[in-house]
């Protein structure tokens, strides 16, 4: 009896135990809302990303300075093969190395409402206004082989080379050339352009301190083949053979001026020593003939740059402020064979 009741209580411990087992389990309590979402109004669908532009939605116009040399016609089927080969619209202009037509195609671009820029500035001065006037339109610009005096904020990327390092390379192998023995005539490019200004920069900084490296006169012949002839023969005709050696700060006027030498009956290469830069073909084709003894690298190949860093632009990408070129000096040791690898 005692054991029947012992029993009986466990049974209903048991069944009251199942009981609160199988009960639902309490809700939980509410999560707190965050205060904020209280008393504003349900969250706005996120905007849509803005479309990314591609090559073939680019208009650019390209405000190039002229075609006053080999190294200048090289640049300007860069830039306009490499648009074709993109899908680029390109918008092309030659300015025949005036200033005042270099402006009057950035307005034009301008109206045009192109999406870029492209502008080489012939001289280093005098792009303020019409850079502004871009800068307004929300057109950006990108300086393609030649730097201008602005303020960094009136482009967004400069393209192209180190002319004062070229200028040092000039002078480091012109000195090696003559073993620091030379009366030098300079053939100076644009007056007030950033590759004849920096040019001369860099190769004085290194001939300064060689007391028998003189320089005897410098003059400009403007980047043409025509003008470095002409100022030569001029030099001829007051130094005569004073002159040893020749910098041209670039190929076409080292060119004319072999012509001058030539035609006065000396022999280019070897009584007078030329250092001139670029690295175009025509340099190549003259250190193979021996009138020419080096060429500095300066190089034109930039529309694949410029039309990346104008998509970037588009696309609202902040770009570096200088894209350098990368770049070097070509002897006649191997110039036969280098040749027919160069492209311009
Ligand atoms: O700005 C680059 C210079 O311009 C090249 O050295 C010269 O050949 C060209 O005209």
């Amino acid at each position: 009896m005692k054991t029947s009741k012992v029993a009986l209580v466990l049974m209903v411990l048991a069944m009251i135990a199942t009981l609160v087992s199988c009960a639902p389990a309490p809700a939980p309590a509410p999560a707190q809302a965050p205060a904020a979402a209280a008393t504003t109004a349900p969250a706005q669908a996120a905007a849509p990303a803005k479309a990314m532009k591609t090559y073939k939605d680019l208009t650019v116009g390209y405000a190039q300075l002229g075609s006053e040399s080999e190294w200048r016609n090289a640049n300007t089927a860069s830039v306009k093969e490499t648009a074709e080969q993109l899908g680029v619209k390109l918008i092309f202009s030659d300015a025949q190395q005036k200033q005042e037509n270099q402006i009057a195609a950035i307005r034009s671009f301008i109206q045009q409402k192109v999406d870029v820029i492209g502008l080489p500035p012939v001289v280093t001065t005098g792009w303020e206004t019409v850079l502004k006037e871009a800068k307004d339109a929300g057109i950006p610009v990108i300086l393609v082989d030649r730097r201008a005096d602005v303020p960094e904020d009136m482009y967004v990327s400069y393209i192209g080379s180190d002319f004062v390092e070229e200028g040092r390379n000039a002078g480091r192998t012109m000195a090696k050339i003559v073993n620091e023995k030379a009366n030098i005539v300079e053939l100076v490019g644009t007056v007030g352009s950033a590759p004849a200004t920096d040019r001369q920069k860099g190769f004085l900084e290194i001939t300064k301190d060689m007391p028998d490296m003189k320089m005897l006169d410098s003059q400009s012949g403007d980047f043409t083949r025509d003008g470095g002839k002409k100022v030569m023969e001029a030099f001829l005709k007051k130094y005569g053979k004073d002159i040893t050696a020749v910098y041209a700060h670039n190929d076409d006027m080292a060119i004319g001026a072999i012509q001058a030498i030539e035609e006065a009956g000396m022999k280019p290469g070897t009584d007078i020593k030329i250092v001139s830069v670029d690295a175009v073909r025509g340099a190549f084709e003259a250190m193979i003939a021996g009138k020419l003894n080096a060429t500095i690298e300066c190089n034109p190949l930039l529309g694949p740059q410029f039309y990346e860093m104008a998509l970037k632009a588009v696309n609202g990408e902040t770009l570096p402020k200088w894209v350098p070129s990368k770049e070097g000096i070509y002897l006649p040791d191997n110039a036969k064979e280098i040749l027919p690898t160069r492209k311009y």
